[in-house]
């Protein structure tokens, strides 16, 4: 039996003036699934995944979020009606973020940026935000940083905080930009696991990432992109053992080489 994905891209192209950064993009993710978006910088990954969310608009194809259309009244492919920012919300949310550069707000404790898009974008109580805050820095193993300010973490600290932030709404599927890219080497691990954990709580998650063996461990689906479209997808044992196009061949080229030459690594 087949369910309703629970996000749905159908030919989304996406333009910044003249320069046409997303081009036919179709994505479908069912409940449960792990997708890795990986490819060359600029090849409009961060693009693709703001627009999931309508913090960028698209101008092309729909964007359906769990049967529902996102950011417009109708279906279509270029002129349409912009839907109330009430609606946008609405619809988007099952959605949540995590960003590479973290956004925490350096003004306010750990638990205050836990609680801001609660309180703030979902208008709860405080009491009520303060108690899923601290569920959800418990959750990423940060309970006892709750009072601390952002500026006094590490920066794997950080982004938990960031993946605290995005878990507290009680998301059905989170976008995660790179989220370890920002890191220090030592402090990637740490971010990963939490990741980990939350895939294996089975939350569906659609996640850009430079790190190869981790997207090959978790991913139930790997999309490829270059120039704003999808070069090669499929699931990961197919596309990291034995990727089909001769651009995913030479973009996985450094990380092979990489992983059969570990002690090269360890002495660089
Ligand atoms: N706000 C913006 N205004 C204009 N051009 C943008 C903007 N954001 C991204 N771009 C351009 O869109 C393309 C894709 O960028 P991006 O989605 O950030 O790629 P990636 O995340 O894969 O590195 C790039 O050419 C980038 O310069
Ligand atoms: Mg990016």
């Amino acid at each position: 039996m087949s369910h309703l994905p629970l996000l749905q891209l159908r030919g989304v192209g996406k333009s910044y003036g003249t320069n046409r950064v997303l081009q036919g993009f179709e994505l479908s993710v069912q409940a449960g699934e792990i997708v890795s978006l990986i490819g060359p910088s600029g090849s409009g990954k961060t693009t693709a995944l703001r627009c999931m969310n309508f913090l960028e608009t698209y101008d092309e194809g729909e964007i359906w979020i769990d049967g529902q259309l996102l950011g417009y009244s109708g279906p279509g492919r270029t002129v349409r009606d912009r839907d109330s920012d009430s609606q946008i919300d609405e619809v988007r949310k099952p959605l949540s973020m995590v960003f590479q550069q973290f956004n925490l707000w350096p003004h306010m404790s750990v638990r205050e940026n836990v609680m801001a898009p609660l309180v703030l974008g979902k208008h709860m109580s405080k009491a009520e935000a303060r108690t899923l805050a601290d569920a959800a820095l418990q959750r990423v193993g940060l309970a006892a940083k709750a009072d601390a300010y952002p500026a006094r973490l590490s920066g794997g600290q950080q982004q938990r905080v960031g993946i605290a932030r995005a878990l507290a709404v009680k998301p059905r599927l989170m976008l995660l930009d790179e989220p370890t890219s920002a890191l220090d080497p030592e402090l990637v691990e740490e971010v990963l696991q939490v990741i980990r954990s939350l895939a294996d709580d089975g939350m569906t998650m659609v996640m850009v990432t430079h790190e190869m063996s981790f997207a090959a461990q978790i991913s139930s689906q790997v999309v490829f992109m270059e120039a704003g479209q999808i070069v090669e997808t499929g699931e990961p044992g197919a596309m990291f053992q034995a990727p089909k196009t001769e651009r995913l061949q030479r973009f996985l080229k450094p990380w092979f080489n990489r992983s059969l030459s570990p002690r090269v690594e360890a002495l660089s």
